[in-house]
């Protein structure tokens, strides 16, 4: 029995990967570039191209069960595709956004284009990402001062391992089947705590200076950072100021084992920011 991982090489799929081999499973690992994909040598990486569904084809044989990295232009075909070669259940790296109804057509279509192939399906659906943190905050923790325009706006940024885990677990066991896991981190934590938990982590004082939102939307530009996507977590982070959300148990009634706070996080990550 073959479980195909697609998204292999991004920040979940390597973690579901490890959770997968952990549990004894066969691997197998689409990417468009397996020269550069650097996975463990018991995967079996196979090039593919999920905008290009033809090319997943030979990706497919003797698959049994699928991680499916959304991209939204050719999730039906890649659904109908694993239908004809035999694969009995697909999880989706969905996001929480569709829970919320501010998925404008991206992941929600691929989840619906799974639902529609009649295979067995789980959507895994995080909201943050508690590896956003190292893109915004890796350069201003090594000068040792964050800008912060919401620092009492709490949340609950998931650990990627913990996201990894929940779809290893649906990957294996149909008793996942039909079901939708919203993964967050164990705890719910402002961004000055956890500005301060990962000066813990790494063992160095930073300080934090309080901005305005708009002065805050200049600093992601200039790293980089989409106009919408900056619009969208501020509206959040204003929100989260105002009525915190509550961590959630999904990770822990997928896996088994709690998930990770975002102190516990930030140590693993220590040398992201050092
Ligand atoms: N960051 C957040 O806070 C957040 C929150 C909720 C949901 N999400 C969702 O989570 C997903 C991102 O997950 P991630 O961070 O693990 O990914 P990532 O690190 O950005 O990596 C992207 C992965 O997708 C694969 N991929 C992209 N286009 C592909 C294509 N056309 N054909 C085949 N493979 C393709 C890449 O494979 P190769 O390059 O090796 O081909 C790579 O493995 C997105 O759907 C995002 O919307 C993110």
């Amino acid at each position: 029995m073959t479980i195909l991982v697609t998204g292999a090489t991004g920040n979940v799929g390597r973690e579901a990967v490890k959770h997968l081999l952990a549990a004894g499973q066969q691997v197998r690992a689409l990417t468009r570039t397996p020269e550069t994909a650097a996975l463990p040598p018991e995967v079996e990486v196979v090039r593919g191209d999920l905008l290009e569904p033809e090319t997943i084809v030979p990706a497919l044989a003797g698959v049994t069960a699928m991680q499916l990295y959304a991209v939204p232009e050719t999730a039906a075909e890649v659904a109908e595709l694993a239908k004809q070669a035999g694969v009995r259940r697909i999880v989706v790296l969905s996001s929480d956004a569709v829970t919320d109804n501010h998925d404008d057509g991206f992941h929600l279509v691929v989840e619906k284009a799974v639902e529609n192939s009649g295979l067995e399906w789980t959507h895994v659906r995080p909201g943050e990402f508690a590896i956003n943190k190292r893109d915004s905050w890796s350069e201003p923790i090594r000068q040792g001062h964050v800008r912060l325009a919401f620092p009492d706006a709490k949340g609950m940024p998931v650990h990627e391992t913990d996201i990894g885990a929940v779809a290893a677990a649906a990957l294996m066991d149909d008793r996942h089947a039909g079901k939708v896991y919203r993964p967050t981190s164990h705890d719910t934590t402002s961004q000055r705590e956890q500005v301060m938990a990962i000066a813990d982590a790494i063992g160095k004082p930073v300080t934090i200076e309080v901005i305005t939102p708009a002065q805050e939307k200049e600093d992601m530009l200039q790293v980089g950072w989409p106009e919408d996507v900056i619009d969208y977590l501020q509206s959040y982070f204003q929100t989260w100021t105002n009525q915190p959300p509550v961590a959630r148990p999904d990770v822990a009634e997928a896996t088994g084992k709690r998930a990770h706070t975002f102190a516990e996080w930030a140590v693993d990550h220590a040398a992201d920011f050092e």
